[in-house]
């Protein structure tokens, strides 16, 4: 029965006319979200969605077969809506771009949204309506896997990547066949779980969730984010997806969300496993009553909401309520008229030349020089005999790093290619060294059930290792490629340590014994920390995870083609002991006395959140304030020049931090309150420009149970990190 196409009135009226033709059971089935995927649990997907009883699909990466269940949607279903499709498509889909932590690294928003727009042009033409991204959890402990997906440590800095990621997936048209939708998840707090071990219980205070957590999520809502997933964890003993609190008091009732929620994957269901529901009709309602407003893949909703409303638990107009969002959603988006995939597009878009370009701009600017110790680096092309040395320098998967979508083929340009590349007279050896592999197999690989590769064994990797320092003995000059396997980040992949994995530091303690010129370079999706590798390598590039180009971006910074600039997102523990580890700190007690006093070892960072070398060098100066006193309310400027004093072009991360010296709470020593990156000829000077309002000097105080503007005398330092020492001061009087 081909259903008649509501092109004509508003998109309301054209929702409300729906509503009023959809059985109770069709609402429900709008709020229930399934698995596509081949190993999904449960009926065939075709079964539910000939019933209504599916409002999208996740976990499904195939555009044939996206069309197949369409066509089911929209000419068997009662009503005939179209589905979404869903994927995690968190740092690109087939062009790779550097890991969301990354691309934070580059300080650059706008390079993070033209990554994002072409991950939402190819999976668009794909035929992927909705994306589970950005994800903008705060994460201030590197043993939690997931932190290579959000933008790192600093709220401030989390604000500006999680709208640059909105505006590059989502556009500003909602019928853009180019774009996605976007989802800000994972409301909220996942990132600050106990032990940074992923799922585990969270507990922040009010304080911490408004002034930290919450910042990134309001910019996404603010650059009007279209979808929020609620998290998995408890917050403060109430599950994020049963928690009223965050999904209607906060999203809804002070930030006017005006877009829906999806839960996390089976959330509501957990909520029976998390001892908060009763049972699955329980956590349905209670789900329901909090908030949420589509259950992913749990099938809960499915279960019990047409009985909830029946029964008089749930009424029908806050169902109705709860589906309104979801239907007008896709009205806006036009998939009503345009509800299809065209077959063969995405070959035509990954084929676009901008697009590896793209991916080779985002990974020359994310990556973080850490040293360069008697100017090692650049590399000169002349060089003739080279060793690349490392478990990953070969590995197109650690390249492109963690979150792939299901099925991707790894196809990066690996470091090792990178450098051939550069070098195409000289001798380039290789050499992988031991293997690297987790501690545990991953559940992503069961779920895509990957053969099971029998581990190396001692003799073999033995043997690696010797292979690998003959190879490097042979050499005039090793590059060290260390770090970690894709798999050793992202979600289930939390660590008790930081180290570099297996025996990569005995590899290049040997190596480096040999006398030879070594530069480490980092493959790794969390930061990884090598105390000793900080104080005896002289040439260390932070690489991350670069993507598809990865490699080439490498070799472009190794042999000075390109000059990094990128900062750290977050700093650098000594090791995972250090971690939660953290810039924005309040002062201890005896901050003067010696930290060893208390502690066995240095309380600092083995590198400072905001750090970055360049192979120039920058000074700032001039750091001015429009006034010394402001009234409260009102703003004050600041300015400050950033001058190229070295030989060479480069980039420098102007960044402007503020300490308050009193007030209502304790505040933290120091708060990235502006930031600018600026490209310098040798020589050039140039000024810019911040202010600092109520909306930077505010915050959310725990003694006065509100947001408060104090009346107090302010600290401000400007430099090329959060160790800056240019500084000035004013003072906010009532
Ligand atoms: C996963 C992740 C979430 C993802 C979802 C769907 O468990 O927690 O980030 O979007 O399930 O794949």
């Amino acid at each position: 029965m081909h259903k008649t196409k509501d092109t004509s009135s508003t998109t309301a009226a054209r929702v409300e006319a729906l509503l009023a033709r959809m059985s109770l059971a069709e609402k429900v089935g709008q709020l229930n979200q399934i698995g596509g995927a081949e190993w999904s649990p449960g009926p065939k997907p075709e079964d539910i969605i000939r019933q209504g009883g599916a409002g999208s699909v996740l976990w499904l990466n195939d555009t044939r077969r996206f069309n197949v269940l369409q066509k089911v949607a929209i000419e068997e279903s009662p009503s005939g809506i179209p589905l979404l499709f869903a994927l995690d498509v968190i740092h690109g889909y087939r062009t790779i771009f550097p890991v969301p932590l990354a691309m934070a690294a580059s300080w650059d928003p706008a390079v993070a949204e033209l990554a994002q727009s072409v991950a939402a042009k190819e999976a668009r033409a794909a035929g992927i309506h909705w994306t589970f991204g950005p994800m903008i959890d705060i994460a201030r402990d590197a043993r939690w896997g997931r932190i290579m997906e959000g933008a790192g440590e600093d709220p401030f800095l989390g604000a500006a990547m999680a709208a640059a990621q909105v505006r590059g997936f989502q556009g500003t048209d909602p019928t853009d066949p180019e774009r996605v939708l976007a989802c800000a998840k994972h409301f909220a707090g996942y990132g600050a779980a106990d032990g940074g071990r992923d799922y585990d219980p969270v507990f922040l205070s009010e304080a911490q969730l408004r002034n930290v957590i919450f910042p990134p999520f309001e910019a996404a809502v603010k650059a009007g984010v279209g979808t929020f997933m609620s998290a998995y964890m408890d917050l403060n003993n109430v599950p994020a997806s049963g928690n009223r609190w965050l999904l209607h008091d906060i999203l809804r009732g002070e930030w006017n969300f005006e877009g829906f929620v999806v839960s996390d994957a089976m959330a509501v269901g957990s909520l029976v496993t998390q001892g908060f529901a009763r049972d699955r009709r329980d956590a349905a309602l209670r789900a329901f009553d909090a908030g949420l407003s589509m259950d992913m893949a749990s099938n809960t909703y499915l279960e019990h909401l047409a009985a909830l409303v029946s029964e008089g638990a749930l009424s029908l107009e806050a169902l109705d309520a709860m589906v309104r969002p979801i239907l007008t959603i896709k009205v806006r988006m036009g998939l009503f008229e345009h509800p299809y995939a065209e077959e063969g597009l995405l070959e035509r878009v990954v084929a676009l030349p901008e697009h590896q370009v793209a991916a080779r701009l985002a990974a020359q600017r994310s990556m973080v020089l850490l040293r360069n110790e008697g100017g090692l680096l650049p590399l000169s092309k002349d060089l003739q005999n080279v060793a690349v040395i490392g478990p990953v320098a070969d590995s197109m998967e650690a390249t492109e790093g963690s979150w792939m979508v299901f099925h991707h083929q790894p196809a990066a340009v690996t470091v090792l290619q990178g450098i051939r590349a550069k070098l195409p007279g000289a001798r380039v050896t290789y050499a992988p060294g031991p293997e690297i592999r987790r501690v545990s197999r991953s559940p992503f690989e069961d779920l895509e059930s990957k053969p099971l590769e029998p581990p190396q064994t001692p003799e073999a990797a033995e043997a690696a290792f010797q292979t690998a320092v003959a190879t490097a003995r042979d050499a005039d000059l090793v590059i060290m490629v260390l770090g970690e396997k894709a798999d050793m980040s992202g979600e289930f992949a939390s660590r008790s340590t930081l180290d570099l994995p297996g025996r990569q530091e005995e590899l290049l303690r040997t190596i480096a014994a040999l006398g030879k010129p070594v530069v480490l370079v980092l493959l790794n999706g969390r930061p990884v920390s090598s105390v000793w590798a900080a104080e005896h390598i002289p040439a260390i590039l932070e690489a991350w995870e670069p993507g598809s180009q990865g490699g080439a971006a490498v070799a472009d910074i190794l042999f000075g083609d390109v000059n990094p600039g990128g900062k750290l997102p977050v700093c650098v523990p000594r090791s995972g002991g250090h971690a939660p580890l953290y810039y924005a700190r309040t002062l201890t007690h005896n901050p003067e006395g010696n930290p060893m006093y208390r502690w066995d070892s240095p309380t600092t960072p083995l590198y400072p959140f905001g750090f970055g070398l360049s192979y120039t060098t920058f000074a700032c100066s001039n750091l001015e304030l429009s006034e010394s006193q402001i009234k409260v309310g009102a703003s004050v400027a600041v300015s400050v020049e950033v001058t190229n004093t070295g030989k060479v072009a480069g980039d420098e991360v102007v960044q402007l931090y503020i300490h308050q010296r009193w007030g209502s709470d304790s505040r933290p020593v120091r708060e990235l309150k502006g930031f600018e990156r600026v490209t310098l000829q040798p020589g050039e000077t140039r000024k810019l420009t911040f202010h600092l309002g109520p909306a930077e000097l505010g915050y959310w105080s725990t003694n006065a149970g509100r947001w408060v503007q104090d009346a107090a005398a302010f600290d401000v330092w400007a430099g090329g990190d959060s160790q800056a020492t240019l500084h000035a001061e004013f003072e906010v009087i009532a």
